[in-house]
């Protein structure tokens, strides 16, 4: 079909190159417009009989098992582990395979890693939490006490303040989007809010911060302020319903919602309370934001209302003209999702993508956008608008606020360059 015979065919278009209005995806929009007309014939037409009898339908299947396994068919689903950082066995990162997901759940094997001394081996038995510092009595807790305590659980996002740096580079970067963008996932948290804990030890009233130190070889300590604390910080024993993962801070982690993930300490021992900040090591070497005046920010908390389109997206390949479904995951430490926008012409037209529910605070939010592509040239673009007003910056305009030494929190828009040969690539814009 020609590209105007298409629009003719279009009365659902509602941003320039093919964005449709939600509609189409919804309560059979698909069938009222016609799924042959809008290119989602993608099933043969079927013969009479029904298919063949396939070998695991000849012989019983595999027994019951304690443990379950994905299929064998999806060991290609792994994350990308970087290399260790120089002179080191176990730190570094490793990335979540985000167009390779749906939904806004990340599988605990799947969640990305970041580690500065490797993955501890901890005996649940012989861990225990030290509550400490300016506190009218310093407490001390196993993991079996621990246990007791009434808990809550939450759906909410965790992202490496340094996730999508390799957007910094001066030239688009080839890459998927979890090889880009994958320092980010969600998960549902389980676990004791750290007021009850601190209610419990008295907290002095001189009191405004806390050190937060973990377990592990590089004993990672981080300054969290006293009101983070009390508001909705956690003590995580449990992630997507069962305990953590070891490289998840088993058997416990402090969790920060919408905070960059370092300070969320894994593999928790000890919070000393104190009457200002620690400046450890953690938090001066690494995770400071130098500003073109050579000046660094420091405790620069929340992450950055953001998005990224995970389908179509780098590395994928199209297959042909026809309708598709865009998909991404937005998020935003400030809260919830209010809106997320998408273009097919590189920024010159937007328009409002569907929200899959549910839509959390400080949690990935799912959208779904329909298009058809013409088969012609085309940029991918997704813009989140959070909660408070906030708006996704374009590339051009992070860098001009930031300056080019801008280390930490990127979230700018990610474009994806849809080429007539089906590749879909990183490009800026
Ligand atoms: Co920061």
């Amino acid at each position: 079909m020609a590209k105007n015979d298409l629009n003719q065919a279009d009365p659902e278009q509602v941003a320039g190159n093919g964005l449709l209005h939600r509609r189409v995806f919804l309560g059979g929009g698909a069938a009222l417009l016609g799924a042959g007309a809008l290119g989602l014939m993608t099933a043969r037409p079927a013969v009479a009989a029904p298919p063949d009898i396939a070998d695991w339908m000849r012989a019983p299947g595999a027994p019951l098992s304690g443990h379950g396994q994905r299929s064998r068919f999806e060991d290609s689903v792994q994350r990308y582990v970087g290399p260790p950082a120089g002179g080191t066995t176990g730190a570094g990162s490793s990335r979540t395979p985000l167009e390779k997901l749906s939904g806004i759940i990340t599988p605990s094997s799947l969640h990305f890693e970041r580690h500065h001394s490797g993955i501890p081996d901890i005996d649940p038995g012989q861990h225990q939490l030290l509550i400490h510092g300016l506190v009218e009595r310093p407490l001390i807790f196993s993991m079996e006490a621990l246990h007791r305590y009434p808990m809550v659980s939450r759906i909410q996002f965790l992202e490496c303040s340094g996730n999508s740096r390799p957007n910094l580079s001066a030239q688009a970067p080839a890459g998927s989007c979890g090889e880009i963008h994958g320092m980010v996932s969600c998960s549902e948290w389980t676990g004791i809010p750290l007021g009850v804990l601190l209610e419990e030890a008295g907290v002095a009233p001189q009191s405004r911060w806390l050190l937060a130190e973990g377990a592990d070889a590089a004993a990672m300590t981080r300054s969290v302020p006293l009101d983070k604390a009390m508001d909705d910080a956690l003590i995580a024993l449990y992630q997507n319903g069962e305990a953590l993962r070891p490289e998840q801070g088993y058997p416990l982690r402090l969790f920060l919602p919408g905070w960059e993930g370092n300070i969320s300490v894994k593999w928790l021992r000890r919070i000393k309370l104190t009457s200002g900040p620690t400046m450890t090591r953690d938090e001066t070497s690494k995770y400071t934001d130098l500003l073109p005046s050579g000046k660094s920010l420091m405790f620069t908390f929340p992450m950055g209302v953001k998005s990224v389109i995970t389908s179509p997206s780098g590395g994928l390949t199209m297959q042909g003209p026809g309708l598709y479904e865009i998909s991404g995951i937005a998020w935003s430490g400030a809260g919830s999702v209010r809106r997320v926008e998408v273009s097919a012409d590189g920024g010159r037209s937007w328009a409002e993508a569907a929200l899959s529910e549910p839509v959390l605070s400080k949690a990935l939010t799912r959208f779904r956008m329909a298009w058809r592509w013409d088969g012609g040239p085309a940029v991918l673009m997704s813009r989140a608008i959070d909660e408070t007003g906030a708006v996704q910056p374009t590339r051009d305009a992070l860098l001009a606020e930031k300056g080019s030494q801008v280390s930490y929190h990127y979230h700018a828009i990610q474009n994806w360059q849809v080429a007539e040969n089906n590749e879909v690539s990183n490009v800026y814009v």
